[in-house]
């Protein structure tokens, strides 16, 4: 009884959009699993040696908590895991790992997961639904997670290309999370409230200029995260001057995410080798 998966990496907040918005992006996090008589990861990537390994492992302490939870016995389980989705990078390595958990609980344990109960089941464990969400549903999410309540939707992107731009550090989300203030005065809460409301019908009505602008003003987060991403103001200058529509700091950070019309990729691609520290790549929204 052997299952594959592949998990798409994500990029949460979309700028505006914090712990509410984000999309999956087509870098992968593939597990191939097998019954056996103990859990034992083989990891197949350098990048992912120091992971713990067996039941500590987050993959398989997320499937045995969700085992548990519907009264079922999870397997013991052999996986081999490769992933292209860099750790503590801000591209939703840690929801990658819920999600997986969160199959194989399903498909090991038979428990007949709709994607609503998914999502609802990595909020809960993750906090805010901005990376699990388009991690299960693919293309761009916005959802609603509080105390076991979740509403969410999922939106196609046309013809919008994405180019990561990877430092070489961490950031770990903690921190990230920790540099963000407490409370917002009244006009900053009102004012985030009419961005993000107009930037997303923007992106529904694939007004992806007027989106991009919008993206760009957030209020929230993004100018206490600024000072932890040094190439940040670099790499949104050039990308906008080559035509992107957007560049945001992508989840907590420290990838940077800009958002393009097709055609303008390689021109941006070409013109981001400047910030030589970081590591550019065009990638795609990964859609199910
Ligand atoms: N919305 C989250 C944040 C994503 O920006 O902290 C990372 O977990």
């Amino acid at each position: 009884n052997n299952v594959s998966l592949k998990i798409p990496a994500t990029s949460a907040n979309l700028g505006l959009g914090f712990d509410t918005m984000g999309l999956a992006v087509n870098k992968y996090l593939y597990i191939k699993a097998t019954e056996s008589d103990k859990w034992e990861f083989e990891f197949l990537d350098e990048e992912l040696r120091d992971l713990p390994n067996g039941v500590a492992n987050f993959v398989a302490s997320t499937a045995i908590c969700i085992a548990k939870t519907y009264n079922k016995v999870m397997p013991d389980l052999f996986i081999e895991m490769s992933s292209e989705i860099p750790l503590t990078h801000g591209l939703g390595s840690s929801s990658s790992a819920i999600v997986a958990g969160i199959e194989l609980a399903n498909h090991y344990c038979q428990l007949g997961l709709s994607m609503y109960d998914k999502i609802l089941l990595a909020s809960k464990i993750e906090g805010h639904p901005d990376n699990v969400g388009p991690c299960i549903t693919g293309g761009a999410f916005v959802g609603y997670y509080r105390d076991g309540y979740l509403a969410y939707h999922q939106l196609n992107l046309d013809k919008i290309s994405l180019i990561l731009s990877i430092p070489p550090y961490e950031i770990s989300t903690k921190v990230a999370r920790e540099a963000i203030p407490d409370t917002y005065e009244k006009g900053v809460a009102i004012e985030q409230n009419a961005l993000n409301n107009v930037m997303l019908l923007s992106m529904v009505n694939k007004d992806y200029k007027t989106m991009g602008e919008l993206m760009m003003q957030d209020k929230f987060h993004e100018p206490y995260r600024q000072p932890l991403i040094a190439e940040f103001p670099e790499i949104k200058e050039i990308a906008v001057k080559n035509g992107a529509y957007a560049t945001v700091i992508s989840g907590a950070g420290p990838t940077v995410l800009t958002l393009c019309p097709e055609d303008k990729v390689e021109g941006i691609l070409k013109e981001l080798q400047q910030v030589s520290t970081c590591k550019h790549e065009s990638v795609e929204v990964h859609y199910n």
